[in-house]
C-alpha cells in the first residue's frame, strides 16, 4: 500500500540527517550500560536510523549497519512467540498486563502483590517467565525456536547471538538470578532456573542491525503479515497485544513521557537500540548506545522526538 506519509519523510530526508547529527550531540550526556561489562565497548557517539515501509522502501542514515544486541527488545519477540505457543489465556496466567512505573530490573512490586506474578512481560521478571514458557524439550531447543523466529522476523538466516555479551551477562547477572529464584519460590517460574536464564541471556545477546529492527517494526505495523509475500508471520491479535505493551511499558518508567513526546509503540534495550513503528505505515530501528538514567538511548530518544514532531507521527 502506498504511504503518503512515508513519501513525505523520504522527500524531506535532509531533515532526518539534521536530527541525526543533533542527536549525536546528545550522546555526550549519556552513558553506555556497564552492568553487562561487555556492553561498555560500544561506541558512545554512534547513532543509526532505519525506516522501512510496507512497500519495502527504506531510509537508512548514520551507523545503521553496525550490529548490536537485542537486549530487552527481545522481550517483545518472545512474548509473541509464547502467545503463539500457548494462547493469551495461558500466557496471562503467568504475567500481568499493567505497567509498573519502576526500573526494568526492579523487584519492588513482585512482593507487593501476591502471588508474585510479574506485572507485565516487558520487565525483566516478566520476560524471564515468558522465556520459560517457550516450547522446546531442552534449553537448546527453546533457544533454537527463538532464534528461528527472529530469523523469520528479520527476513535473513545469518543471525546469531554475541558470545561475549552473552558470557558477560551470564557472569554478572546477580539481579536477574535473584528475580528468577524469587519467582521460582512463589511458583510462577517452573523448572530449572539456570536453564531458563541461560536461554534468556542468549535471546538478549542476539545481534541485529537498525534495518532488522525496522523490518520487525514494519511487520508489527502491518499486523504480523509480510506485505511482500503476504505470509502471516504472527497473528494480528498478538501484534495488537505486543503493540499495546510497547505503548504502556516499552520504555519502562519513561513510557508516559515517550507517549506524550513521541507517541507511537516502541521498545528499548540497554544496548541502545529502539524499535518502533507507525501503525499501517512503517517500522523504525534506532541505535545509540549512550543511555539516559532510565536505561533508554539518549540520542535515540532525541531523534525520535524530533522526527515525530516534524512529521506528526503520534497516534494519539
Ligand atoms: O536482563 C537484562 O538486564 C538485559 N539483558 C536486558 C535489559 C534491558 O535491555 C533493559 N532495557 N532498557
Amino acid at each position: 500500500m502506498h504511504s503518503p506519509l512515508f513519501e513525505q519523510i523520504y522527500a524531506e530526508c535532509s531533515k532526518l540527517e539534521q536530527y541525526l547529527e543533533e542527536a549525536r550531540q546528545f550522546c555526550d550526556l549519556g552513558k553506555v550500560a556497564d552492568y553487562i561489562p561487555e556492553l561498555t565497548h560500544a561506541n558512545c557517539s554512534m547513532i543509526g536510523l532505519s525506516l522501512l515501509d510496507t512497500n519495502n522502501k527504506n531510509i537508512q542514515l548514520g551507523e545503521y549497519s553496525i550490529p548490536f544486541t537485542l537486549q530487552s527488545i527481545s522481550k517483545v519477540l518472545t512474548l509473541i512467540l509464547a502467545l503463539m505457543d500457548h494462547g493469551e489465556d495461558v500466557v496471562f496466567e503467568y504475567v500481568g498486563m499493567e505497567p509498573t512505573g519502576d526500573v526494568y530490573n526492579s523487584m519492588l512490586k513482585l512482593e507487593l502483590v501476591p502471588p508474585g506474578k510479574p506485572f507485565n512481560p516487558l520487565i525483566n521478571a516478566g520476560a524471564i517467565v515468558i522465556t520459560s514458557l517457550i516450547k522446546g524439550d531442552t534449553p537448546a531447543l527453546k533457544y533454537e525456536r527463538i532464534s528461528n523466529f527472529v530469523k523469520e522476523l528479520c527476513g535473513r538466516t545469518n543471525i546469531s547471538y554475541n558470545e561475549k555479551v552473552y558470557a558477560s551477562e551470564k557472569l554478572t547477572a546477580d539481579r536477574n538470578r535473584s528475580l528468577a529464584y524469587f519467582l521460582k519460590d512463589v511458583g510462577v517460574l517452573k523448572g530449572n532456573v539456570d536453564e531458563h536464564l541461560d536461554v534468556y541471556f542468549k535471546q538478549c545477546a542476539i545481534e541485529v542491525t537498525c534495518h532488522d529492527l525496522s523490518r520487525i517494526g514494519m511487520l508489527l505495523a502491518n499486523q504480523g503479515v509480510d506485505p511482500i509475500t503476504k505470509k502471516e508471520i504472527f497473528p494480528a491479535r498478538y501484534a495488537q497485544i505486543a503493540s499495546t505493551f510497547m505503548v504502556t511499558c516499552g520504555m519502562y518508567n519513561e513510557s508516559g513521557e515517550f507517549a506524550i513526546q513521541v507517541g507511537f509503540p516502541a521498545k528499548s534495550g540497554v544496548s541502545g537500540g529502539i524499535i518502533g513503528f507507525v501503525p499501517h505505515q512503517f517500522g523504525i530501528g534506532v541505535i545509540g548506545p549512550a543511555l539516559n538514567d532510565k536505561g533508554n538511548s539518549i540520542g535515540g530518544l532525541h531523534l525520535l522526538k524530533q522526527i515525530s514532531k516534524q512529521f506528526k507521527l503520534s497516534i494519539f
